[in-house]
């Protein structure tokens, strides 16, 4: 037998100002479901996560409810502590980033990132709000799109027309937070010395530490050149004080990972079994795992490795990066009812059905992950209850009927078993692999064969013979002992269902090797139903709990930009038949050129899946520069008929918006959706 591993794993530590919904679920059901594998098979694997607790919006909202950020971290810990359990997401310990803890692990990584010399402090000039005396983050400034005009706008990015820039670009700059017009104001910052970490980074990034997709991405970032990275924040802010710099604080992003030590840390004081060094010094040959999501790679591929190497601790052996969720093929959506907390899904719902349903769906890749809930309802109904607990409640009743619940000795189909026994490795690798969709395949795989081979026997028409009765027992015996291999495959996933199996099975808590040995002359306890059907009613009561009432105010917090818009007079009305009659289509914009001679129409070349189409669009003022929409999805009507033009045929139209001129926008679906997909 070979040694039990050590692992330390984590997942992204949630921020400590809201509610965790399905979205942050998806990570921390991953996690879990990988973690409790490991603990099956016998491996120390070690869970710890924390709620991420400093920054500006943390103290901002407290300040907004009139309460202490230490009342608001507490209770928003509480609230999440109860959703992870109710999820049956184990942590072996759930910490936060404001502790003791954490603040010595900062204080001592800091002090010596910079006695190494790899820390630079340059004075920097930012907006400052006079009224509230604080430094503004890009966030909390708004004003008007320096590029399209468009007001409302963030400092950093324009949401109407995608435009990035400098809060210093914006006009008619305002607090978000007081209203009150920022000032530019200079202040020294603390920067990590990034560059100096280049070959180590080039070199551990390759190395088998992240999937190859995210290898790749931040290979560019490597190319592109690194840059000194800004850790330090001017008071007020919520978060720890640097070492020897009254008034400066630690960016909440240079204590939230190391937040991840702090939690094993604190963990470590009440498990006298756990050594912190072992697994956190340089020569720890403990494994080190991060689960994140792909919006939070460079935090973890880039500034964690090189901050822990700086300061002499070893670092990740893997980074598992995750893709987004979406919900009914999109973005999570308030108004449709999608945005859906974790609690109130747990208000209607059992949590095991989430968790076999994300890991159905969820392989080792960064693609997004869709919870279509039509689907969700099917698979559940099929896979949970219509293969595996229907094997056992189908076979229980004859063994307590007919031999008083004892399951007989002997193996009525050994090539079952033993198909069985040879699809283990593969289950185990393909759980080891996080390919958790694949491993659910196979799992079900085997539920068909036991279920088949049950409807062959038909035991309910072989109870019925006389002199069959010793056949019926074996064939169920056969059946209970198949439904315990489906639960030692699947414990990892459904931890519930597995100990009220072990219940009904009278056996102690099932491990992975268990799988190698039958249950023969054993004792049954009573069954009672193990599952019950998703009622669609339930899921529907989910939605609607989710559905934010869209209130007058809402409308009126809309950006003032639609105005234009809201004039424009309603075209007459037409029947479904018309509407049916337009084939809209979403089209890749491959290529965006000028037309020589031209002054309003871009040559756009678009993918629409099977075929490519050449349109020409009156869209030039919007689009100076038309590469930029080189890449980009949008919507065009498919089924226009083609249209001969000065300059050439125009296959289609696309669709925008706006008034003209500047002012057109064009329109593009969320990200999830394929060139070809038909809108409707
Ligand atoms: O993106 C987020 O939600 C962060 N709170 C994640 C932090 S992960 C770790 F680095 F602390
Ligand atoms: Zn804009």
């Amino acid at each position: 037998m070979s040694e039990p591993r050590k692992i330390l794993v984590t997942s992204a530590l949630p921020y400590a100002n809201g509610s965790i919904h399905l979205g942050h679920m998806l990570e921390y059901i991953q996690t879990d479901m990988w973690v409790r594998f490991q603990k099956h098979r016998g491996n120390q694997c070690i869970y710890v996560c924390a709620d991420d607790a400093h920054g500006s919006a943390i103290m901002l909202r407290a300040e907004k409810e009139g309460i202490t950020p230490e009342q608001l971290i507490a209770n928003v810990k509480a609230e999440h502590s109860a959703d992870f359990a109710d999820f049956l997401v184990d942590f072996d310990n759930f910490h936060s980033t404001h502790s003791d803890e954490n603040r010595e692990l900062s204080s001592m990584i800091y002090t010596r990132l910079r006695d190494a010399g790899h820390i630079a402090t340059r004075s920097i000039t930012q907006y400052f709000d006079p009224e509230k005396q604080m430094f503004l983050a890009d966030r909390f400034i708004k004003g008007t799109c320096p590029k399209c005009g468009t007001e409302d706008q963030y400092g950093d990015n324009c949401e109407k027309c995608g435009a990035t820039y400098a809060p210093t670009d914006l006009k008619n700059p305002k607090s978000a937070i007081s209203g009150a017009t920022p000032v530019l104001k200079e202040s020294q910052h603390f920067f990590f010395k990034l560059p100096d970490f280049d070959a180590m980074l080039k070199s551990w990034t390759r190395s088998g530490t992240l999937q190859e997709a995210v290898a790749n991405k931040i290979a560019e970032w490597l190319d592109a050149g690194l840059q000194q990275w800004d850790i330090s924040r001017d008071a007020p802010y919520f978060g720890f004080e640097i070492p020897g710099e009254p008034g400066k604080y630690f960016y909440v992003w240079l204590d939230a990972p190391i937040g991840y030590m702090a939690s094993f840390k604190n963990l470590c004081a009440r498990r006298p079994d756990l050594d912190f060094d072992a697994y956190w010094a340089k020569d720890s040959t403990a494994e080190l795992y991060h689960f994140i999501g792909k919006d939070i790679v460079n935090f973890h591929a880039l500034f964690w490795p090189a901050m822990l190497e700086g300061a002499g601790f070893r670092k990740p052996t893997g980074i598992n990066v995750h893709g987004y969720l979406t919900v009914n093929g999109q973005k999570m959506s308030k108004s449709r009812g999608t945005f859906i907390k974790a609690r109130t899904y747990l208000d209607n719902l059992p949590p095991e059905y989430l968790r076999y349903y994300y890991a159905a769906k969820l392989s080792r890749g960064v693609d997004d992950l869709d919870l279509n809930l039509e689907d969700f309802v099917q698979k559940v109904n099929s896979d949970l209850i219509g293969k595996v607990v229907n094997i056992a409640s189908r076979c229980a009743g004859f063994i307590h009927k007919g031999n008083a619940g004892v399951l007989v000795a002997g193996n009525a189909a050994p090539e079952l078993t033993d198909a069985f026994l040879v699809a283990a490795p593969g289950i185990a690798e393909a759980y080891e692999a996080r390919d958790f969709a694949r491993a659910m395949r196979e799992i079900m795989g085997l539920a068909d064969r036991a279920n088949a081979y049950i409807a062959d026997k038909a035991p309910w028409s072989l109870a019925k013979q006389e002199g069959k009765q010793d056949e019926v027992q074996a064939v169920c015996a056969l059946g209970i002992n198949l439904f315990r291999q489906l639960v030692i495959f699947l414990k990892p996933v459904l931890p519930l269902l597995a100990a009220d199996a072990e219940n009904f099975l009278n056996v102690a808590p099932l491990t992975w090797d268990d799988h190698l040995t039958l249950l023969s002359d054993h004792r049954l306890n009573p069954f009672l139903p193990l599952m019950t059907r998703i009622d669609p009613v339930k899921v529907q009561a989910m939605s609607d709990a989710s559905k934010e009432d869209l209130t007058a105010s809402d409308t009126s917090a809309a950006p003032q930009g639609n105005g234009e818009l809201l004039k424009e007079p309603l075209a007459a009305e037409i029947d479904f038949d018309a509407f049916a009659a337009v084939d809209l289509r979403v089209a890749l914009i491959l290529k965006a050129e000028h037309v020589d001679g031209a002054d309003k129409l871009l040559r756009l070349t678009l993918d629409i899946g099977d075929e490519q189409r050449n349109v020409f669009s009156g869209i030039k003022s919007a689009y100076p520069n038309p590469a930029e929409l080189e890449g980009r999805l949008t919507m065009m009507i498919a089924n226009l008929k083609p249209r001969k033009m000065r300059f050439g045929i125009s296959e289609g139209m696309v669709m925008a918006a706006g008034p003209g001129g500047e002012e057109i926008y064009l329109l593009s679906p969320d990200s999830g959706a394929k060139p070809g997909q038909r809108i409707k």
